[in-house]
């Protein structure tokens, strides 16, 4: 059973891995003895790889902006350099949002979020599949969300990015899952998290979400770490074009 999720060795690549989600599936990653290189918007990537490193794992974090077309492609280059070349796990958890009811939404905001929610994560599971077919063998896990199933309020650019990412996974596996590698996705449920700022300050909005998770409570990046591993180790061998909801049970309610 031990050697169905052992991933020891391992070299890993995740987006958005400064903080929230990204950061608690690296530590996951880390934990599970894999080497990792974070990708961050801020300096704050600098010092989330260097109190890794502090901890006895061993971390690299790149600086990018993936808004911007070129410095996705930078950026992998720039991980792939400092994992010597090879990679094994990709994790694409950089996302932002942004919450105007539709018929105000600024369009600038709209190409902001498209760009880093959904071109991103095309560029980057294009870069690590290319890398990876070669070897014939990757797992790639996106992350997606609840309005993969619901439309959402007030985020039509989110709900549209995450909608088309959930598509990208299930067309990914078919291209690559008779070639070794494995595209899944996670699809959180409301996580505790910088990303839902504005929501937890409504109180009336969280007090209605809250109600409707069976588990009572708001999810945390810990909650992530065990579908991490399932999907980047042998145990999800067989899985391919899954988006597993860790949600505390909020969608089957
Ligand atoms: N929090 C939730 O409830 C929730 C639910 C479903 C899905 N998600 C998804 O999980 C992922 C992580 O979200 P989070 O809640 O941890 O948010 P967060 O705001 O805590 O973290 C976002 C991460 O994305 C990175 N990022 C943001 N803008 C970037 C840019 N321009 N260039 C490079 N990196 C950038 C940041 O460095 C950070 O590490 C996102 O894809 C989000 O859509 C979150």
């Amino acid at each position: 059973m031990h050697q169905l999720f052992d991933i020891s060795g391992k070299k890993a690549l995740v987006t958005g891995g400064t903080k929230g989600l990204g950061w608690s599936m690296a530590e996951a990653l880390l934990e599970a003895g894999c080497e990792v290189a974070i990708v961050g918007s801020s300096d704050g990537v600098f010092a989330a790889a260097k109190d890794f490193c502090g901890r006895g794992f061993r971390c690299h974090g790149v600086k990018a902006d993936l808004r911007r077309r070129q410095e996705n492609y930078r950026a992998f280059d720039e991980c792939l350099q400092k994992l010597n070349g090879d990679l094994d796990i990709l994790v694409t958890a950089a996302g932002i949002q942004r919450r105007h009811s539709a018929e105000d939404f600024p369009i600038e905001e709209w190409d902001e979020v498209i760009n880093i929610n959904l071109h991103s994560v095309f560029i980057f599971c294009q870069q690590a599949g290319r890398l990876m077919l070669k070897k014939g063998y990757g797992k790639i896990i996106n992350v997606t969300s609840m309005v993969s199933w619901f439309g959402g309020q007030t985020v039509p650019a989110y709900a549209a990015a995450k909608g088309g990412v959930t598509q990208l996974t299930k067309e990914l596996a078919n291209d690559w899952m008779g070639r070794g590698i494995n595209v899944n996705a996670i699809a959180p449920g409301y996580m505790d998290t910088d990303l839902n700022t504005a929501l937890l300050a409504n109180s009336e909005r969280s007090a209605q979400i809250l109600a409707r998770i069976p588990a009572g409570r708001w999810g945390k990046g810990e909650d992530l770490k065990g579908a991490t591993i399932f999907l980047a180790s042998a145990a999800s061998d067989y899985m391919s074009g899954a988006n597993i909801n860790v949600d505390g049970g909020y969608l089957v309610k």
